[in-house]
């Protein structure tokens, strides 16, 4: 099989592409992905000289360049996206423009040659948020109620998707994910911001009270999710995956970094919240355990082993880090 993976310098992206070659040893994977602030060519140094992996720099929003790497392409797997919630409440322009643009450009160009799959990688915040105190999880009937403008981007280009399916009988599928954590996360996001800040003898910063609530996804589980999908999953269907950890606050993840550094609560300080915060996401992935996934990475272990990783891999995030806290000086979230 062909693959043209967009986004493949991003955090998903990448493990997603290494997890691809490790797995199915005659594909051939094509990485289109436009390097913008989120996209890193250090991640891709575990398969970048492997023979089956090509790279193009290029922006998904321009029909040329996405129809030259479209050709003989059996599977688009599409990550690309402007994916950070805070850039997008302070500049949600680009949101539009890559999210919903760029994913009509690829779909069109998609269609052209017939691919043999198209897959939609998204997120559960089309979906709005739940109440805390909420036991209700979002599944795939849930209406959709996007609130922050990268989740209403992300919740128009879904809705491309399946009208691309409806209309031109373009074969694909989507995955709604949720919050994901691991190696090669920029250090913008909060786990990583968090993590980062206490090698750098930095308290962890929180919004608000540190009470919104979230299920955490290793993102190796989101690779294996995204395989089954495009292998066992119905065409025009969608899936929600969840990941293994609990529900757990946000205040409740960070105590439990800052235990794995030894230190106690002192360093975790409070900061002014996003706006529109989203109280709580909770998942109900049964209708993708009926293909036959399951979550694989224990929630503690793996957030002790992502530690372990941005501890010994410095090289990769400290050039970085200080882009990440540029943004929250804007923001005031410092
Ligand atoms: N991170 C999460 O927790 C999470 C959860 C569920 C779904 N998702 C979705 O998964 C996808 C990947 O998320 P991520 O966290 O890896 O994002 P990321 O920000 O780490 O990476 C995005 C990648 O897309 C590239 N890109 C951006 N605009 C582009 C353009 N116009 N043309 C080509 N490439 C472009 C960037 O250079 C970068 O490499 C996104 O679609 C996101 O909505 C993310």
């Amino acid at each position: 099989m062909r693959l043209l993976v967009t986004g493949g310098c991003g955090f998903i992206g990448s493990n997603f592409i290494c997890y691809w070659l490790k797995k199915y040893h005659g594909d051939k994977v094509l990485n289109l992905d436009k390097l913008t602030y989120a996209g890193h060519l250090s991640s891709t140094i575990d398969f970048d000289e492997n023979k089956n992996y090509s790279f193009v720099k290029g922006d998904i929003c321009y029909p040329e360049i996405v129809a030259k790497c479209m050709k003989n392409v059996d599977i688009v797997v599409h990550f690309a996206a402007e994916s950070h919630v805070d850039r997008s409440i302070t500049d949600p322009t680009i949101f539009s423009r890559t999210n919903v643009l760029g994913t009509q450009v690829l779909l069109d160009a998609a269609l052209r040659v017939k691919v043999k799959r198209f897959h939609h990688v998204s997120t559960d915040e089309v979906f709005g948020d739940l109440p805390l105190n909420s036991k209700h999880k979002f599944r795939e009937d849930t209406l959709y109620n996007p609130h922050s403008p990268y989740a209403a981007s992300k919740a128009a280009s879904d809705h491309l998707v399946r009208a691309y399916h409806y209309t031109f009988g373009l074969p694909v599928t989507i995955t709604n994910g949720a919050n994901n954590y691991g190696p090669c996360q920029d250090p913008e996001k909060f786990m990583p911001r968090a993590i980062t800040n206490l090698i750098e003898n930095t308290p962890i910063k929180l919004y608000g009270k540190g009470d919104n609530i979230r299920n955490w996804l290793y993102v190796e589980d989101y690779c294996s999710a995204i395989d089954l999908v495009i292998t066992k999953g119905k065409i025009g269907e969608t899936y929600l995956v969840g990941g293994s950890s609990k529900e757990l606050t946000n205040y409740d993840v960070a105590r439990l970094i800052v235990g794995f550094f030894g230190l106690d609560k002192k360093y975790i300080k409070f900061v002014k919240d996003r706006s529109g915060h989203d109280r709580k996401y909770a998942i109900d992935s049964t209708k993708l355990k009926t293909l036959g996934w399951q979550p694989k990475y224990d929630f503690d272990k793996w957030l002790s082993k992502t530690i372990d990783w941005y501890k010994k891999n410095t090289w990769w995030w400290r050039p970085l880090k200080a882009k990440a806290e540029n943004l929250y000086r804007k923001t005031g979230q410092i």
